[in-house]
């Protein structure tokens, strides 16, 4: 665990529930897309009855109301009293994050609560004036504090925002969401690695070839492009979701089963990634991007991001792993692919194969484990053919992620959210190569990317594009 630092608080109510449950940016797409739905996940199916305060610049509670309502209705929610008895727990502070009136507001609405949780869905760039101002107000006294991702937009920004945000809260008390950690799939790749004696001989530099982790996503970033042109590929989803993927895929066995043993293992595999270096990257950006309204003319913000990491540790050494991920590709799916090494002799004469035996895990939109191997073709010939033995999970009670993190943090469980060393070394891997001066190759919508993206394969390696079966 990443040591107390002089001046870190030390947490003042360990093991306690919180008490009131409050969220910036409660207008926002973040709210609208996760936090509502998530909210009435909680108060319809957990018994969630902390009071829920939203904290936005404009409009009233009637507009919260009606927002949350438009928000469970996109999200397909109609479950007309589960939604009343969500709204009706709505309350509203209006004003803003700069300003300490609002804050002052806050507490006084807080009323009895000692333990307020504050998730802090908006800009990294303000999390810090909101930090100070919670503390300056009262509102951060014995209260937990969720930040939302990217935490910070570099390793030199989040190492300050973090050294911030430990002057008013200890580690203890502090959920840097990714809400990747909270999938289901996701938590399976941990659980498949380390709850089966089969993978561990194979799960070396001796039998991996590669590994290949794609999360093409089928969609532009529509009304999103102010806070994406901010972002970009690489700080919207490898800095934090696709190194968390990696941490798990690559991690040594966990000492135990306790939160921080896994932790302490995701924070070695992400500190022993060599940092990237342009040269491992290709950069994409679809034709149309610049056309988004909150996109700068002048972008050079990624939509696309292929490259190649290397982890040096014993287990890994020399094994590539890549990451492929963008906007407006042909599917949308997270996939990752454990390549194996080839025999070492063709025993049958057969000319070689296009592909060696792997691991397939599909993440999202299903999910699915997969061996794939060749098996004879059947006859008289030893002639084979490329099988796969493919598991697929049927969705049972698992909560979605954003309803399972709100809820793991109110109980102060800290077991699904990225530590404070994590993300440094995270920042770190990807530091290289942010903020890149010359525009991104031009890509066509329904396209797999620039073909350049082809360049960071090593040993003749090709990408494996996710196959999404239409509904
Ligand atoms: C978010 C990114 O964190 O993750 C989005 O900001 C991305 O750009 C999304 O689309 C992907 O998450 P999911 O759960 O839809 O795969």
């Amino acid at each position: 665990m990443a040591a107390p630092r002089p001046g870190d608080r030390s947490p003042t109510h360990p093991g306690s529930r919180s008490d009131a449950f409050v969220f910036f940016g409660a207008t926002g797409d973040l709210a609208f897309k996760q936090i509502f739905p998530a909210l009435l996940g909680l108060v319809r199916d957990e018994g969630f009855s902390l009071p829920i305060i939203g904290v936005a610049r404009s409009g009233d509670l009637d507009a919260l109301r009606d927002r949350a309502r438009q928000s469970l209705a996109a999200a397909g929610v109609t479950d007309g009293p589960a939604i009343e008895a969500l709204t009706a727990r709505l309350q509203y502070v209006k004003g803003s994050d700069d300003d300490i009136e609002t804050f002052r507001a806050l507490r006084q609405a807080l009323g009895p609560a000692r333990h307020p949780l504050h998730y802090l869905a908006i800009p990294p760039a303000l999390f810090a004036e909101v930090v100070t101002n919670l503390e300056a107000s009262g509102c951060a006294d014995r209260a937990r504090v969720i930040l939302e991702k990217p935490f910070g937009r570099d390793l030199a920004s989040a190492i300050a925002l973090n050294a911030i945000v430990h002057q008013v809260f200890a580690e203890t008390d502090i959920f840097r969401i990714d809400h990747y950690l909270g999938k289901e799939p996701v938590q399976n790749l941990l659980y498949f690695r380390f709850a089966n004696s089969l993978l561990e001989p194979l799960w070396n530099r001796d039998h991996v070839a590669s590994v290949q982790i794609n999360m093409p996503e089928a969609f532009g970033v529509a009304d999103r492009g102010a806070f994406y042109d901010q972002a970009g590929a690489i700080r919207d989803v490898v800095q934090n979701h696709l190194l968390q993927v990696v941490s798990l895929l690559a991690m040594e066995p966990p000492s135990g089963h306790t939160p921080e043993a896994v932790r302490n293992e995701q924070f070695k595999v992400l500190d022993s990634i060599r940092p990237i270096q342009p040269g491992d990257l290709v950069r994409g950006r679809y034709r149309g991007y610049l056309d988004v309204a909150g996109v700068a003319p002048d972008s050079t913000v990624e939509t696309f991001a292929a490259l190649r990491l290397h982890i040096n540790a014993w287990r890994w050494g020399g094994v590539p792993f890549y990451i492929r991920t963008g906007k407006c590709l042909p599917v949308t799916a997270t996939e990752v692919r454990v390549e194996m090494k080839r025999p070492p002799q063709s025993v049958f004469g057969e000319s070689e194969p296009p592909d060696a035996d792997y691991f397939r895990f599909r993440l999202s939109p299903d999910m699915s484990i997969s061996i794939g191997a060749r098996a004879k073709k059947p006859g008289e010939t030893l002639v084979g053919e490329a099988v796969e033995l493919f598991a697929s999970h049927r969705s049972g009670s698992e909560r979605p992620p954003y309803q399972r993190l709100i809820g793991d943090a109110t109980r102060g469980d800290q077991s699904l959210f990225a530590r404070e060393d994590s993300v440094e070394a995270a920042w770190r891997v990807v530091n290289g190569i942010l903020d890149e001066s010359s525009p991104p190759l031009d890509y066509e919508p329904g396209t797999w990317g620039p073909p350049e993206a082809s360049n960071v394969l090593l040993h003749g390696d090709h990408w494996h594009d996710p196959v999404v079966e239409p509904a």
